[in-house]
This record gives structure tokens, sequence and C-alpha cells, in this order.
């Protein structure tokens, strides 16, 4: 369990990126930040490995407040995706899988063998263990920075944006084997993204921010879509615009429902009907 008790954070600059932001995060539950740039996404998934620390406020997991912990430890038994896949350019993609069970004491063949692995629950192709990270696709390397997430065997796990650079079709490809990954780990996990679309596709629960970490709303995506709790939640996730509208169509033989761009997204089941 993840517990953010009332944190802000304001760096020295004068910035204030989150003002007094709380939210319980249950074990196991898929959790999506969903924002605008700056909207304090990155800093308060931070806040949870002590890559920063809040000004006021406490992060706990498990009960334990993360400031009375080695900020080392703490990195490296939480697995982390950063927004830029953060990899070791020098390193092989083998070697930055393998960093957490290299600095852990495995030896160097165990780790080794370890990333193979873990390449493989991702879906990367072990023929490209030895290249390095400039060699690889944007999606390929998505799927390292995820891989060496895992290599730590966290029980959470932090991705911010970690789909953010890939073309749709890659990116909706990533997006299902995480659900996949996720059947199967059944990690905690802290989501980071803009998409609105990705966070109703992947989150158990949605947390909507306005600037400065401000929650605007936080519930199922079924709760956020059918009641949004203002302008500002309804304008994102468009139902004031119209373009997440659904209607009925009669055909030769049934109805179909169709979405606003017209797709015929489904078949209409009239036993369900009220
Ligand atoms: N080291 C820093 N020093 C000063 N201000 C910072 C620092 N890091 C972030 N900020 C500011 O804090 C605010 C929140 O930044 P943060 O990176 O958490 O946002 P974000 O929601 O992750 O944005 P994005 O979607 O662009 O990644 C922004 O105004 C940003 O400019
Ligand atoms: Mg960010």
């Amino acid at each position: 369990m993840i517990e953010f008790r009332g944190v802000s954070k304001r760096y020295p600059d004068g910035t204030v990126a989150v003002r007094d932001f709380s939210l319980t995060i249950a074990a196991h539950e898929v959790v999506v930040l969903v924002g605008s740039s700056g909207s304090g996404k990155t800093t308060l998934l931070r806040m949870v490995n002590r890559m920063t620390d809040p000004t006021s406020g406490q992060v706990l997991i498990d009960g334990n407040d993360v400031a009375t912990q080695k900020a080392v430890a703490l990195r490296r038994r939480i697995g982390y995706v950063m927004q830029n896949t953060g990899l070791m350019p020098h390193f092989t993609i083998a070697e930055n899988i393998a960093t957490v069970p290299r600095l852990t004491g495995r030896t160097r063949r165990e780790s080794r063998s370890r990333a193979l692995e873990l390449m493989a629950t991702v879906g990367l192709d072990l023929a490209i263990a030895d290249r390095h990270p400039g060699q690889l696709s944007g999606g390929q390397a998505q799927r390292v920075g995820v891989a060496r997430a895992l290599a730590a065997e966290p029980n959470i796990l932090l991705m911010d944006e970690p789909f953010g650079a890939v073309d749709p079709i890659v990116r909706a490809d990533l997006q299902r084997e995480l659900i996949r990954l996720q059947q199967e780990l059944d990690k905690t996990v802290v989501f980071v993204t803009h998409d609105i679309d990705e966070a109703f596709l992947l989150g158990d629960r949605i947390v909507i921010l306005e600037n400065e970490g401000v929650v605007a709303q936080a519930g199922t995506p079924n709760e956020i879509i059918e009641s949004p709790a203002n302008d500002f939640v309804a304008a994102l996730t468009g139902t004031t615009d119209g373009s997440r509208a659904l209607r009925i169509r009669r055909t030769a033989t049934g109805a179909v429902v169709v979405d606003a761009s017209g797709r015929t997204r489904g078949v209409l089941d009239e036993d369900d009907r009220p």
C-alpha cells in the first residue's frame, strides 16, 4: 500500500509543483495519474522512491514513512520506468536490464541470465541483448525500460509516461502487453500519462490532476465517465464535446452502437436494455 499524506513540493527556485496531495493506493492496484504537462505527475511519482523529497507531508509504503528509509535501498526495490527510458547508452541492453541485480550482488552470469529471462517476459527478441540503446526502435527501448524496472523483483512499479515516445500502433501493443503482464505479476502500479484513453484502458482507478497536483477527481473509469466532478474533467474526458458519445443505429439484423466518428463499436445486446 502507498499513501500520500498531504504532500507538497516547492522546488528551490520557488516553483510549487504539488500542493497538499493525498491519495491511498491499495496493494495490487493500478492507479493512473493523468494531467497536462507540468501538473506535477513526475514529481509525485518520484516522491515514492525518494528521487524527490516532499517539502511537507509524508509518503508511506505499507505504513512506513519513506523519509526514514535509505534512498538508495528504496530505489533498488521499487521498479521505475523513467519518462525518457533513462537507459545508459554505453551499456548493452542486457547490461542495462541487469543493473540492479549486479548492484545487489548477483554474479555477472546470474545477472545476465535474469536479464535474458526478463527480455522474454516483456516480448523482446534475445538477439538484441548485446546491442546498445541507440540501436533500438522506440518501442524496443520502452520494453527494455520495463524489463529493467522488473529486474529488482519489486512489489511496486512506477511508470512515468512509459509509452509516450512511440507511434499509436506500437503504443497499443505495449498497452496490451502491460495488461497481460499485470495479470501475471500483480504489482502495485502507479502509472503516469497525459492520455485519458490510456488511463481508462489501464487504470483500476484514475486520478485526474489540475495544476500543482490538485486532484480534480479520483475514481474508477466508470465513475469518471458517468459523473465527471467538474467542467475540467468533463472536457478532458470528452463528455462535453460529444467525442465520447455513443449512439444506437438500427440495422437489418438488429442494433449496433456507433461512436462519435461514425465507427461501429459493437452490437447492442437487446436483452440488457432497461
Ligand atoms: N528540479 C526542478 N526545479 C524547479 N522546478 C521544477 C523542477 N522539476 C519540475 N519543476 C516544475 O514543477 C512543475 C511540475 O513538474 P513535473 O515534472 O512534476 O510535471 P509533469 O506533470 O510530470 O509534466 P510532464 O507531463 O511535462 O512530464 C512544473 O512547473 C515544472 O516546471
Ligand atoms: Mg513528467
